[in-house]
């Protein structure tokens, strides 16, 4: 870290180094209310001068618009990033709040082509199942992964919030570079099965919606403080009573944060990063924002070690959590282990 940039983390056994924060990219286009492009831009060339390098979209994120935006940076740094994107989950066009999981070969072959013409790239560096969809066995979905990697279309693969079980049935077809799920001061739900099983296979946590979706640092307190476009509207997190009781969970944060002159969204990411030591295992959470700033802001956080007290004061906030981290929980791993 002597020149300012982030330290780094391998993805999997013989994945790539990339910093050991990497950038979210899905705000820039999708579900957290509008976005500047101007900003969103200068954000992603601060993070790479901060030594962030995996970037991380998906197919979802805006229907493909999400991957279209990123690709002229892209192709600018192409040996200086790690581009994660996933395939699997997609919005009924006839119907937005629904959403639709394929896992199977032809939804898979075409995905990857797709996300290959949108990033305008000859390789995808990760890609991840987005989705687990529950009708395809995941040996066969992982069957059709491996066959890109040695296509030549993919270098490593992913999956997203899959239990411990799929993870190890998955990993005996071919090895999986990282596991993306969701890992916060609020949402732990990971580390009774999953977690573990990452460990034990070498498999890289990302650490998805670090910052609680950006409640954790403080920047929203209810769902009515967001456009009416906001994804996160639809959070049983942020609505009604859920969110006042949520919101004084942040008391212990602020202490924290207090004590260390930091911000409560970096103890909030210092704490992600502080589960690498106590679990054992790599762990790289991909804080989303859209603003330079906050990117500056976000990876100094990677440079706060949290004592034991600060541990202790963090520890019991999230079995207080009000409410579950999706309106439909079978779209996490917690809800189907
Ligand atoms: N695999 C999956 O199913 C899945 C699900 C959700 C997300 N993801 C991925 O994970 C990434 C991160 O998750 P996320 O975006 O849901 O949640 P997050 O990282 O916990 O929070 C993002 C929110 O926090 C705000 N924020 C970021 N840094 C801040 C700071 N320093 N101070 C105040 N506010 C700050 C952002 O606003 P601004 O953008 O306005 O700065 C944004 O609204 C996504 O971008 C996406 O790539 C994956």
């Amino acid at each position: 870290m002597t020149d300012g940039r982030i330290a780094k983390a391998r993805l999997g056994a013989d994945g790539p180094e990339v910093g050991v924060q990497g950038l979210g990219c899905m705000g820039m286009s999708f579900a957290y209310g509008p976005s500047d492009a101007a900003e969103s831009r200068a954000t992603l060339d601060r993070a790479l001068e901060l030594g962030v390098t995996l970037y991380d979209t998906a197919h979802a994120y805006g229907a493909g618009e999400n991957e279209r935006f990123l690709s002229p940076f892209f192709k600018a740094h192409r040996d200086e990033v790690v581009i994660a994107t996933k395939f699997g989950l997609a919005i009924d066009p006839e119907d937005p709040t629904r959403r639709i999981i394929r896992n199977d070969e032809a939804h898979i072959r075409e995905s990857v082509e797709g996300s290959l013409r949108r990033l305008d790239v000859d390789v995808i560096d990760l890609y991840y199942m987005h989705r687990r969809d529950v009708e395809v066995p995941i040996e066969e979905s992982v069957g059709v992964m491996a066959d890109l990697v040695r296509e030549g279309k993919v270098r490593q693969l992913g999956l997203s919030e899959v239990t411990a079980a799929e993870l190890r049935a998955a990993h005996a077809v071919h090895p999986i570079a990282a596991l993306q799920s969701e890992w916060s001061l609020f949402s732990r739900d990971i580390e009774a099965s999953v977690v573990p099983a990452a460990r034990e296979l070498g498999v890289t946590l990302v650490a998805y919606s670090p910052l609680g979706r950006g409640f954790l640092t403080g920047s929203f307190a209810k769902a009515e403080d967001l456009t009416a476009d906001d994804f996160r509207r639809q959070q049983p997190r942020f609505t009604g009573d859920n969110a006042t009781a949520n919101a004084a969970l942040l008391d212990p944060v602020r202490k924290v944060a207090e004590a260390h002159g930091a911000t409560p969204g970096q103890i909030a990411l210092a704490w992600v990063q502080r589960q690498a030591p106590l679990h054992g295992l790599p762990v790289v959470p991909i804080p989303g924002t859209r603003k330079p700033g906050r990117v500056e802001e976000n990876t100094a956080a990677t440079r706060i070690v949290l004592g034991e007290d600060d541990m202790s004061l963090l520890e019991p906030i999230a079995a207080q959590v009000a409410g579950d981290r999706y309106a439909d929980m079978r779209f996490t791993s917690a809800g189907r282990e």
